[in-house]
């Protein structure tokens, strides 16, 4: 039986690592055999196109070249790592996949989606996360939690106004398909984060996947 494809969204500062670990513990203890991976990247090629899509640098970077990079990592991406896993019965766990080319590229960059969506056929043909949590914090929140990191890459950089519509995009998206999305209040303490994600992944599991 192919593995199931969970996916793990969210802004700037959202939480995505605590609760990574969070998500990789309950896969363990349910015995799962899965494989942990992110975007962009996932491969050596894939990893090498992510540091030329986050270094910082004095060319204007055009958003159709972004979208490109960031769909040329995906499909390295799905063809060396995600659709083998899955095949193998594992599962896959994703740091971001390609709701965040529509939250990024199209809400922060205002690509039309029906761009991204020509993209987003051609790369993964039928292929679609089966579960995807977003971490949601208002973007005032997000971005404090990402600036006391340290450095910050070209993405981290932008400013306010580009994760507003960041959100926006990635709310959006949830609400269209709210089979596929849960979305995770990740403004509230740790503790009930990870409540909502166990109860998340509890009803998953339980839906007989
Ligand atoms: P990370 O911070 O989750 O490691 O992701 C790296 C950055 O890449 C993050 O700022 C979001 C951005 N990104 C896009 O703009 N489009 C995409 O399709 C993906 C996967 C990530």
């Amino acid at each position: 039986m192919a593995g199931k494809f969970i996916t793990l969204e969210g802004g700037e500062g959202v939480g995505k690592s605590t609760n990574l670990e969070h998500l990789r513990n309950l896969l363990e203890r349910q015995g799962i055999d899965f494989i942990e991976t992110r975007e962009p990247g996932g491969t050596p090629l894939a990893e090498e196109l992510r540091e030329l899509l986050l270094a910082e640098r004095a060319e204007p970077v055009s958003s159709d070249t972004e979208l490109l990079l960031m769909f040329a990592a995906r499909a390295q991406h799905l063809e060396q790592t995600i659709r083998p896993a899955l095949a193998r019965g594992q599962w896959v766990l994703c740091d971001r996949f390609t709701d965040a080319t529509f939250a990024y590229q199209g809400g922060g960059r205002g690509l039309d989606w029906q761009r991204i969506e020509i993209l987003e056929n051609l790369v993964q043909g039928e292929l679609r996360p089966d579960l995807t949590l977003l971490l949601d914090v208002p973007v005032d929140v997000g971005m404090a939690r990402a600036r006391g990191r340290g450095a910050l890459d070209r993405f981290e950089q932008e400013q306010h106004s580009f994760f507003d519509k960041v959100r926006a995009a990635y709310l959006r998206r949830a609400e269209a398909e709210p089979e596929r999305f849960r979305v995770i209040d990740a403004g509230q303490s740790l503790v009930r984060v990870q409540q909502q994600i166990t109860e998340v992944m509890s009803e998953f599991f339980h839906r007989g996947c």
